[in-house]
Parts: structure tokens; C-alpha cells; sequence
């Protein structure tokens, strides 16, 4: 067969009906523990001599039957060598970059970011010893620019949460292969189905599955894939942690041992084992059956959001209208090539009436959620000033392109006429 398409990876990859029971769905292994089949198979097991897990399971923190069936589907659908799936998003993201960070070193990062993941860079990760540095992404040059030999990564998110200015994947990509700094990309808005990162030359792709992969805002959980991509020997001055005896494993040299899949074995084996943030074997299971949705499901957002976008440009109570289908400039260049003919599925709006005019139109709104969280199948919609910002410092969230007004939608899968028409009722009110 030729190389199936996404659709089918998102079905088929990693599994087949179970060979005991016939099982078509891959059950839900809900246990912690794992019986040896002997003494040298156990030490075998902790030795690593088995990194894909192919011979047996250590302990349900590392890893799980259910959970690396969620992990082979997004390696599939990424294009990636391997992936270790987590317990939230926020999980996912500080795993990656402490992978290969430690005090003293820094990452270059696009300011353009989910605000929970722009806290955790400025306030946790400054206690840990570790500086992000935040530049604009309009000029991908900003990047090369702020790297030093102390630089680990670039960062960036492919379609910003809630800024919705898409990231210049390729071109960031280019520089840091120029320079040996990976380019680690938090793809969880537009999802494999919009861009798959890897294709455009980024080495590590993020994804908090709560979104889209999910899909119905029922489950908390995150992914970290790995593209195999990146030479972390040939930058072994900048990536000691990869390529020298490693204390808190056995001494390994992860490049030497596992070559391609170090980074993520990595991973698996030194943040997930020692900090703890596994998935649970229910979410996992959840988060398969969410994948197997995940095409239709976004085409439908997209679709809708694109009507909403077009509605909502047109209308006298808005100042603005963000939405990557209808920007000009680098910003429509970008977004053509990097979300794969859709534009995603959220529209930003700009209510005019500054704090209090956003605030009320998200309150006007009956069928809309008012909620935190993206990616369900339901309509939501939320002022971040006021919420999911009101950490951020005001000067960072404008430059981020939040402004007072500005209200982040979600748009859902139901009939677009309905959801028109709930929006049509609360500007009215305004
Ligand atoms: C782009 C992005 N990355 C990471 C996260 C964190 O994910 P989680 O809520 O699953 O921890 C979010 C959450 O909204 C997000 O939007």
C-alpha cells in the first residue's frame, strides 16, 4: 500500500485487534505494574536494552499499553520517530525544553504564546536558572539575532493562542539549522491535520490533546513528538545533556546508545520517570478515539470559523477582526503555507467599548460557552485581558496583540446559522 493518508494513520497507526481477546478497540490497560517474565528480563527492561517498549512494560509511569497506542498514532500522523504522551499540555511543553535546559542556559521563543505557557517561561523557568527570550516572530532574523552558545531552542506556536499570527515555521526552522538549535513547535491549534512541522523542518512538535486531539473537552493531556531530525551529536558542545554520561541514567551517552530517537527516549526515561507527569490509560483511550475524528472535526471548525470571520469583519460594533484567512502581508503568507488551506478554528475579535465591551459581549452570548478551554465541539468564547492574560504584563499582552477588546472565539461544529445567530443577538445589545 502507498503511504496511507492522514485520515487512515488516524485510525489505523500502532494497532490491530488485540490477539487475545479480538478486541477491535484498544482496551483501556488501567494498571501499574507489569509482571517480568524474569530476573534478566526486568534488568533488561531497566537497562534500556528495549527502548521501544516492544518486550514489556516497567511501570504505568513510563509507559502503558493503552497510552503508547496514543503515542505510535501521533508519531504516524506527526511523521515523527517517537513520542511520549503526558498529562497535561503544560506538562508536555516544560518537559520538552527542560530536556535540554539547564540553569545557566537559555531559549529563543516567539512572544506570541498561550499565556499559561508565557508564565511558565518568564516566572518558572527564571527560578529554575533558565532565560526564555521573547522576540517577535513577524522578523524571523529576531531569532538569530538573540542566540548565544548558551541558546538550547526556539520556540513558537504554529497558530498562536490567542494572537492567531501565524508562525514563520520553515523560516525559523532554516536559521536554526544554520546555527544547531532545534525548532520545538506547539502545533496544538492547528493540529497534524492543518501542519505537520516536521514537513516544514521543525525537530520537536508540543501538543496539549485537551484541544482539538481530544475534541470534546472532556480530558486533560499532552504529547511531545519527536521529529528525528535533529544532528543533537553533531551539536554535542551545546547539547551536553545528550551526549554525555548521564548521572541520572545509568551514565548513558544518549546520542551514542539510541542515535535518532535519543532525545525523545530521553525523555521518557529522565523527566517522565523522575518528575511524574504521566497520562492516564483512560485519557488515553479517549484521546485515541478523539484522533480518529480529528480531520472531519477540524474541517468543520475551519469551515465554520471562516463564515463567523468573514460575518464579523463586516460588523459596525467591531474595530477588528484577527483571523489568519483574512490578514495581509507575511501573515497570510505564512498562513497559506503552513495551515494547509484551512485557516483554523479561531476568530479573534476586537469589540469596541475597550474591557467593557468585550466583557459584554461574551456575556450576551446564550449558545457560546464561556469558558477557558479551546477545542471542543462547542462554540466558547472568552475575554483573555481579563482572564487567560490578566497574569501577562499589559505592555507584553498588547505586543502579543491582545488588546483590551479583544475576545478569542472557538468555533464550534454546530450549524453555522445557529452560530451567527447567537453572536447577531449579543452585538445587538451592545
Ligand atoms: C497552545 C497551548 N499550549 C499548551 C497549552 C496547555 O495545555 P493544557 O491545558 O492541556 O495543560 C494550551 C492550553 O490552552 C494551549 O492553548
Amino acid at each position: 500500500m502507498s503511504h496511507p493518508h492522514l485520515e487512515t494513520l488516524a485510525i489505523h497507526a500502532g494497532q490491530k485487534a488485540d490477539p487475545v481477546t479480538g478486541s477491535v478497540v484498544m482496551p483501556i490497560y488501567q494498571t501499574a505494574g507489569y509482571q517480568f517474565d524474569s530476573a534478566s528480563h526486568a534488568n533488561d527492561l531497566f537497562l534500556l536494552q528495549d527502548p521501544k517498549g516492544k518486550h514489556g512494560n516497567v511501570y504505568s509511569r513510563m509507559g502503558n499499553p493503552t497510552v503508547d497506542n496514543f503515542e505510535a498514532r501521533m508519531t504516524a500522523l506527526d511523521g515523527g520517530v517517537g513520542a511520549v504522551a503526558l498529562a497535561s499540555g503544560m506538562t508536555a511543553v516544560s518537559y520538552a525544553v527542560l530536556n535540554v535546559c539547564r540553569a545557566g542556559d537559555n531559549f529563543v521563543t516567539s512572544r506570541n504564546l498561550y499565556g499559561g505557557v508565557s508564565n511558565l517561561f518568564q516566572n518558572i523557568f527564571r527560578d529554575f536558572g533558565i532565560e526564555a527570550r521573547f522576540v517577535d516572530h513577524d522578523d524571523p532574523e529576531n531569532f538569530r539575532k538573540a542566540v548565544d552558545d548558551k541558546t538550547r531552542l526556539f520556540w513558537g506556536e504554529t497558530l498562536p493562542n490567542p494572537g492567531l499570527n501565524v508562525f514563520p515555521v520553515g523560516e525559523v526552522a532554516k536559521i536554526g539549522n544554520e546555527l544547531g538549535v532545534p525548532l520545538m513547535i506547539d502545533n496544538t491549534c492547528a493540529t497534524p491535520i492543518l501542519c505537520r512541522p516536521f514537513d516544514h523542518g521543525a525537530h520537536i512538535t508540543v501538543y496539549s490533546a485537551t484541544k482539538y486531539i481530544g475534541g470534546h473537552g472532556s480530558s486533560i493531556g499532552g504529547v511531545v513528538v519527536d521529529s528525528g531530525r535533529f544532528d543533537w551529536a553533531k551539536h554535542a558542545k551545546r547539547f551536553p545533556m545528550l551526549n554525555e554520561p548521564d548521572p541520572s541514567y545509568h551514565g548513558i551517552e544518549w546520542t551514542k546508545k539510541f542515535g535518532n530517537i535519543a532525545y525523545i527516549l530521553k525523555l521518557r526515561a529522565t523527566m517522565l520517570r523522575d518528575l511524574g507527569g504521566c497520562m492516564a490509560p483512560m485519557n488515553g483511550f479517549l484521546f485515541n478515539q478523539g484522533l480518529e475524528t480529528l480531520s472531519l472535526r477540524m474541517k468543520k471548525h475551519c469551515d465554520n470559523a471562516s463564515q463567523v470571520a468573514r460575518y464579523l469583519a463586516n460588523h459596525p460594533k467591531v474595530n477588528f477582526v484577527r483571523y489568519p484567512g483574512l490578514s495581509e502581508g507575511n501573515e497570510k503568507k505564512w498562513a497559506d503555507a503552513y495551515l494547509g488551506g484551512m485557516y483554523g478554528p479561531m476568530v479573534g475579535v476586537d469589540i469596541k467599548g475597550g474591557v467593557p465591551g468585550g466583557q459584554k459581549f461574551v456575556e450576551g452570548l446564550k449558545m457560546f460557552y464561556h469558558v477557558a478551554n479551546i477545542g471542543d465541539t462547542r462554540s466558547m468564547a472568552i475575554h483573555p485581558a481579563s482572564t487567560t492574560h490578566s497574569q501577562v504584563p499589559s505592555d507584553m499582552r498588547q505586543k502579543a496583540g491582545i488588546t483590551d477588546g479583544y475576545v478569542r472565539m472557538c468555533i464550534g461544529i454546530e450549524h453555522i446559522d445557529d452560530i451567527l445567530a447567537d453572536m447577531d443577538a449579543s452585538l445587538a445589545k451592545l
